[in-house]
């Protein structure tokens, strides 16, 4: 399985934080917003990663992780020239998704999920379909909803409804079979002129290949859209790395716990941190 760290778009939302990086290298408390997402992908055992973002965008995530091998990554990345949906990461990432299956993560996500490994890795095992992850909110209006049968079976997925007929929304973390590239080919941009995630979504409910895993009550979804839900992650990071004594996207940590990286490989990325709380984190794992 590859991945693909979708993060371009607009980010007119965040204006002025915006005006001049991508919302998706923002600080969420210490580290770059798109760590979160990177961390979710490498916990699922994924280490072919695909970043596609703006043109202007694009270099900073460059020069942010190079080639990906001092966190044992493979890393290629593509433009988005304009914001035209997220299932258009599909046929953008054609070439490098090949033969193989696909996950693919928003780069405003982040997940906190104690359970979250075993849940990515039911993930990564599918052979056949897709799986989507769902999370209850006040809120539900603002995202794709699922609807569910009393056997937790998903009905349906409307995207933005107005009267939605769940408070469980779709988050940005998308597992596929290689089928999706052919399916996101044969989507039609819908009235606001994008290739929406949820026609591709709907396909798989369709075709009945599709699961859904519902984040438990002790899981946090935040896809940091807004000033208040971007402080509010911040708090919650830090918050919860105080209370857990560990970090939370500390792509070093994943890398080196995972087999991926041996400890020259670790003291060279820490030879070149500079000197701060990350850097004693990660000395510390040599330890
Ligand atoms: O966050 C989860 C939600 O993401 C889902 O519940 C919805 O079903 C899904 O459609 C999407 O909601 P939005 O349409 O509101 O997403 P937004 O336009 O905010 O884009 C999500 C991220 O993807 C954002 O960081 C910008 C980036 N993006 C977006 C588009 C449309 C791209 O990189 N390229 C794009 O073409």
């Amino acid at each position: 399985m590859k991945g693909i760290i979708l993060a371009g778009g607009s980010g007119t939302r965040l204006n002025p934080l915006t005006t001049v990086t991508s919302k998706q290298l923002l600080p969420i408390y210490d580290k770059p917003m798109i760590y979160y997402p990177m961390a979710v992908l490498m916990e699922a055992g994924i280490r072919e990663i695909l970043i596609i973002s703006t043109p202007e965008d694009t270099p900073k995530f460059m020069k942010l992780f190079g080639d990906g091998s001092h966190i044992g990554l493979s890393l290629d990345y593509k433009i988005q020239p304009k914001p035209e949906g997220l299932a258009q990461a599909f046929i953008i990432g054609e070439n490098f998704i090949g033969n193989d299956n696909i996950c693919m993560i928003l780069g405003d996500n982040i997940f906190y999920d104690p359970n979250m490994k075993e849940k990515l890795i039911r993930a990564t095992n599918l052979i056949m379909g897709a799986t989507l992850f769902a999370y209850k909110v006040d809120d539900p209006r603002r995202f794709g909803v699922i609807e569910f049968d009393k056997n937790n079976h998903a009905l349906s997925i409307e995207e933005k409804p107005l009267h939605p007929k769940s408070n469980y929304c779709v988050t940005g973390l998308y597992f596929y079979d290689n089928n999706v590239v052919k399916y996101a080919k044969e989507l039609k941009p819908s009235k606001r002129n994008e290739l929406e995630i949820t026609d591709l979504n709907n396909i798989y409910l369709n075709n009945n290949t599709l699961q859904v895993e519902v984040l438990t009550e002790e899981a946090k979804w935040l896809d940091a859209g807004t000033v208040d839900s971007l402080l509010e992650t911040a708090l919650f990071i830090r918050d919860k790395e105080l209370a857990i004594h560990k970090k939370i996207g500390c792509l070093e940590e994943i890398a080196y716990r995972n087999g991926w990286i041996d400890s020259c490989k670790l003291e060279e990325s820490i030879h070149s941190m500079g000197n701060n709380n990350y850097k004693q984190y990660v000395k510390k794992l040599l330890k």
